[in-house]
């Protein structure tokens, strides 16, 4: 019996649909554990390329049952847009289980999302607007809708009467909008109950059964440690933790079965929305790797912003994650760049930080510390071994591993299953 938990080390996008994907041929199930449709995780199979949102990555094996578990927030139209999708795309999607303690994702919270996002103007987060953040305060607040209250109309309607109450003043009077319509949205979520009713399940059991029984479980992050709310940039951050811990009270599973902390982790870093991002390029070279990498997201189409390698970064996920492993995704990229920089600290007045800075001022104004490494000409997007690569990525490689203290077992050189060496420990 074992769980792995895999998890993103930057500010998200850092490949973790592929990797899951990839891992997921020796697990029986594939867990969500947190975030909701703002994460956006590719992979492609092929001729195939699935844009999942909330379908757990493992979905493309038949013999992989994905779960919804119970820390993730759902927008049930969303889901049952996506399933149908993947139908089209011909992929069975039967197996998928849902907890029915994960929250609802209300069409006011989709609004007050984006209606604080306009009023906070240049200060804005620059989140994507579904309506995550809203939703997991009402959960923090006791106040939110759970999946399960969908099978009991009587609940939802005195939990949706309650919550309309209190969002139609804030939609009304603070933002000058319309109210909304407990009828319709209750008509609406009705058609969802229905629709949904075949995949809900106690998730909680059924991974607990499955360990016992010596299966496996993957545990798939969304976002990335640097977007965990109690261990991230915070305010500039999600409202969920998609850090290792955060898997244990999402998917209700204990620490004691966890046998691998796989940090995803980027060649170089992206970040899409605000917030401080010490390593970021505003240059030509930024460029380059932006269009190289194809940086926009997912989700929301945005273009993210593009940076070099941060070790501090890749030290603290480290830490915080409890990571045993790497896997490092994106190498093709960076081939033709003359010099790399790798950041190795932070400079912030006279100090240099090794680690994480402590303070946010620290981190918001810190310089990095860069040492240069050689790069490398030639196309590596064939390359079916570590020892195959050209030297200077296999130097960079290893500079990386001894930076951030973990051992980086995978390296991904294009987007593609295939596309993956494994080195030795
Ligand atoms: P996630 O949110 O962590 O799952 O990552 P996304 O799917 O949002 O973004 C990662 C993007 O990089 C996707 O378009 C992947 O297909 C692509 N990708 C993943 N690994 C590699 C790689 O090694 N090389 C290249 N060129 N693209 C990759
Ligand atoms: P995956 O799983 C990258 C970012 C948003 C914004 C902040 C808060 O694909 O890696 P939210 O809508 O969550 O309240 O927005 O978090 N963000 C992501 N950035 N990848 C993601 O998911 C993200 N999910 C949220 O851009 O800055
Ligand atoms: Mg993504």
């Amino acid at each position: 019996m074992s769980a792995i938990v895999i998890v993103g080390t930057q500010w998200g996008d850092e490949g973790k649909g592929k990797a899951t994907d990839l891992l997921a041929d020796d697990v029986q199930y594939v867990v969500r554990y947190q975030g909701g449709n703002n994460a956006g995780h590719t992979i492609i199979v092929g001729d195939t390329t699935l844009k999942l949102h909330l379908v757990p990555s493992g979905v493309m094996y038949p013999h992989v049952t994905p779960v919804i578990g119970d820390g993730v927030v759902v927008d049930p139209g969303v889901l049952l847009g996506e399933l149908d999708g993947l139908v089209e795309q011909g992929l069975d999607v039967s197996r998928l289980k849902i907890s029915g303690n994960a929250h609802l994702i209300m069409p006011y919270h989709r609004e007050i999302d984006a209606l604080s996002e306009r009023k906070l103007g240049r200060q804005k987060l620059g989140t994507t607007k579904r309506g995550i953040g809203p939703c997991y305060a009402d959960k923090a607040s006791r106040v939110g809708l759970r999946v399960q209250d969908l099978y009991d109309m009587k609940i939802f309607r005195e939990k949706l009467d309650a919550a309309l109450q209190h969002k139609n003043a804030i939609l009304t009077r603070i933002y000058n909008r319309q109210p909304m319509s407990q009828i319709e949205i209750e008509t609406e979520y009705a058609v969802y109950a229905e629709r949904l009713g075949p995949y809900i399940a106690d998730t909680g059991s059924l991974l607990h059964d499955g360990l016992d029984r010596g299966e496996n479980v993957l545990l798939e992050g969304a976002q990335g440690t640097l977007l965990d709310l109690d261990h991230g940039t915070y305010p500039f951050v999600t409202s969920s933790n998609p850090v290792a811990g955060g898997a244990m009270t999402g998917a209700g599973i204990g620490p004691k079965h966890i046998t691998n902390v796989i940090g995803i982790t980027k060649a170089y870093v992206t970040r899409v929305g605000s917030g401080p991002f010490p390593t970021e390029l505003h240059d030509e070279i930024g460029e380059r790797m932006t269009t190289i990498g194809k940086e926009f997201g997912t989700t929301t189409g945005r273009q993210r912003r593009v940076g070099w390698f941060d070790a501090v970064l890749a030290r603290y996920a480290g830490r915080v994650n409890g990571l045993t492993e790497h896997f490092l995704t994106k190498l093709d990229v960076l081939s033709d760049f003359e010099t790399l920089k790798v950041c190795r600290a932070y400079r912030y007045q006279d100090q240099e930080f090794e680690h994480f800075p402590p303070h946010q001022t620290a981190f918001h104004h810190a310089t990095p510390v860069y040492e240069e490494l050689d790069g490398w000409t030639e196309d590596i997007t064939e390359v079916t071994s570590f020892s195959d690569l050209p030297k200077n990525a296999q130097a960079y490689v290893e500079r990386l591993e001894e930076l951030s203290g973990v051992h980086i077992r995978w390296v991904s050189v294009g987007p593609a299953r295939r596309q993956t060496l494994e080195r030795s420990v």
